[in-house]
């Protein structure tokens, strides 16, 4: 799995060196050294790995992907550059250094993230891919970042922390919207650059489902058992803001249950698939990260 993924890793760093406004705007050019700076290495680059390795296991060269695996990492930095803000998660620390607003300001951070959400439909407009599959991308792309998608799970997250009594079954529809959506679009982007069939596509999204899920659950694991260092982002956000997770509700041991339960039925759906050995390791990997 190794040299796969190191081959992907080195891919979409180059991919994003390219699509940075760095040295190409005059009176502009803060933001773009805010965007450079939240994009840069630190992230894990998980969704445009999964963009590459859907696209490679649906019969695509992922070399294709470029455009959209950018574009996932782009709209991911900008819900994180805004999850970070005071008026949200308030977090110093992301990635391995100071949050953006606490480099840049808090206005400027603001105007990255809205910058790194509209890029990526630049981008994929502009690529060399066909009509049909841009707007196919394109169409994923907004949906699953949108009020049906990311943003819509951020603000019952926000909301979340003046309630008590939170349910499960919200917590797994806020889960589902603010990480499972980028993580569902990433597979499906893959799937979509390949021209995959109706029933890869089904199969991606089941998979994807447990998958993000699953990664949310160690995400607030992490947050209390992990490592400031090794993450690069703090610990204990979660109690600071009140928030209800499956830690609070379930404990370290049943939150790592769920999340290994949903591990085993994403291996599952990928059984359905030929050339599955890449996400197969991935999807394990996932579950035991320490960041
Ligand atoms: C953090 O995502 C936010 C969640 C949706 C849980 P990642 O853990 O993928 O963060 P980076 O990209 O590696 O910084
Ligand atoms: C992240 O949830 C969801 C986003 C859409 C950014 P968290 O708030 O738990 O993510 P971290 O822990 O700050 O990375
Ligand atoms: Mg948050
Ligand atoms: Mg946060
Ligand atoms: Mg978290």
């Amino acid at each position: 799995m190794k040299k796969i993924f190191d081959e992907y890793i080195c891919f979409i760093e180059n991919t994003l060196k390219q699509f940075s406004y760095k040295n190409k705007l005059g009176l502009q050019s803060s933001i773009a050294n805010a965007m450079d700076y939240s994009l840069e290495a630190g992230g894990k680059r998980i969704r445009p790995v999964l963009v590459f390795a859907f696209c490679n296991m649906c019969g695509g060269n992922y070399i294709e992907a470029a455009a959209p695996a950018a574009a996932i990492e782009m709209i991911h930095t900008f819900s994180l550059i805004h999850d970070d803000l005071p008026c949200m998660d308030n977090d110093d620390f992301r990635r391995g250094k100071p949050s953006c607003h606490k480099q840049f300001g808090e206005a400027c951070a603001v105007l990255a993230g809205d910058a790194l959400a509209i890029r990526p439909f630049q981008i994929i407009s502009e690529s060399g891919l066909k009509d049909n599959i841009k707007i196919k991308l394109i169409n994923e792309l907004s949906y699953s970042s949108g009020v049906e998608g990311m943003i819509g799970g951020q603000i019952i997250d926000m909301e979340n922390e003046q309630r008590s009594n939170i349910s499960q079954e919200n917590l797994r529809t806020m889960y589902a919207l603010k990480t499972g959506m980028l993580i569902k679009a990433s597979c499906v982007m893959g799937c979509i650059t390949a021209e995959a069939t109706d029933e890869q596509v089904k199969n991606a999204k089941e998979y994807a489902d447990c998958l993000g899920l699953a990664f949310q659950i160690i995400d607030d694991i992490l947050d209390v058992t992990g490592d400031e260092q090794t993450l690069g982002k703090p610990i204990g956000s979660d109690t600071e803001e009140n928030k209800t997770t499956f830690v609070t509700l379930y404990g370290i041991d049943g939150a790592r249950e769920e999340a290994a339960r949903l591990t085993g039925k994403a291996m599952e759906i990928l059984d359905r698939f030929n050339n599955n050995e890449f996400l197969k390791d991935l999807t394990k990997y996932l579950l035991d990260r320490n960041y």
